[in-house]
């Protein structure tokens, strides 16, 4: 099949794309609405609590969440926050003001997403003190730049790009300071999956060739990874992720909804899965960056 280029930012297939931010949101604002996990913060990226999901719904969103919480955690822990964090596609995620909480700020955390994704981000946390608030707070001068398109703080950067379009993302990262010699941790949740494999594969051998210890974690996936220029690759399909998560709180969020059809549940986790893959010449330790030492696997 011929590639399609050049990419552009009003392509109709990319506006439905880039809607997939939304439905993410909204799913994670129903489910925290029912208590399965904490997060203040994303009640100010969509405002209604919306119609009723099912409950296997918010269980997969909670397996999704808690899965990349701990992984993400485990990294930025094992670097004592001494590192930098890229989240690609981050659509309206909320992580940064959670890690900033939860007194687990890394050196800088990044988002990437389309132009026009970031640019409806950036206008919530302009207008949304609880949002900006926590930016303005780490920030040490006066010269935030905060406009339409680009948001660049001392810790938080998100910046408008086409992940398709490596030489051009590269070349924004750099221009906010992201540091190839610090550990990074890159995070993919759910967005490979709407490139071509090959676009993919060229985001990955980017991540792989750019820095020499770093951490990629891919919600849904597997693969790939190996191939392309990673040391070290794993993935668990969300059934096991679910099963190996802190099992008291697994049991509190299985009190909150009744599940008739515990199989549906079941078929749908196992649908998905997290993948990380290690680059490690700091030596930081593969062992306790997957699931292993809450869960022996
Ligand atoms: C399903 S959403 C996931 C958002 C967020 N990671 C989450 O889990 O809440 C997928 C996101 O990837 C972004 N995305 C997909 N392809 C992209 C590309 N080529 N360039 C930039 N962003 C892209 C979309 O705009 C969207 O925000």
């Amino acid at each position: 099949m011929a590639a399609r280029q050049p990419f552009t930012d009003t392509d109709t297939a990319d506006e439905a794309v880039r809607a997939t931010c939304d439905d993410a949101s909204i799913c994670k604002r129903f489910a925290t609405s029912k208590g399965y996990w904490k997060d203040p913060y994303v009640q100010y990226f969509v405002r209604s609590v919306g119609e009723r999901k099912a409950p296997e719904i918010n269980r997969g969103y909670y397996a999704r969440v808690q899965g990349m919480n701990h992984l993400l955690d485990a990294f930025i822990r094992k670097t004592e926050c001494d590192c930098q964090v890229i989240s690609l596609g981050a659509g309206l995620d909320t992580t940064f003001w959670r890690l900033k909480d939860e007194n687990l700020m890394p050196r800088k955390y990044f988002e990437v997403d389309f132009p026009t994704v970031v640019a409806r981000k950036i206008h919530n946390i302009k207008t949304k003190p609880p949002l900006s608030k926590p930016l303005i707070e780490t920030h040490s001068t006066d010269s935030l730049l905060l406009d339409g398109h680009s948001l660049d703080s001392d810790r938080y950067c998100i910046v408008g790009a086409d992940l398709r379009d490596i030489s051009n993302l590269d070349e924004k990262l750099k221009k906010f300071q992201l540091n190839p010699e610090l550990p990074t941790l890159l995070v993919t949740e759910c967005v490979l999956v709407y490139m071509t494999p090959s676009q993919s594969s060229r985001l990955v051998h980017w991540a792989a060739d750019t820095f020499h210890t770093a951490m990629f974690i891919n919600y849904e996936q597997k693969e790939r990874f190996l191939k392309a220029g990673w040391e070290h690759a794993d993935a668990l399909d969300m059934m096991t992720v679910y099963s190996v998560l802190p099992q008291d709180d697994v049991t509190r969020i299985e009190r909150l909804e009744f599940l008739d059809e515990k199989e549906l549940l079941q078929q749908l986790l196992q649908h998905y899965s997290i993948c990380w893959a290690i680059k490690d010449k700091l030596k930081l330790g593969k062992g306790q960056l997957g699931f292993s030492y809450i869960s022996g696997i």
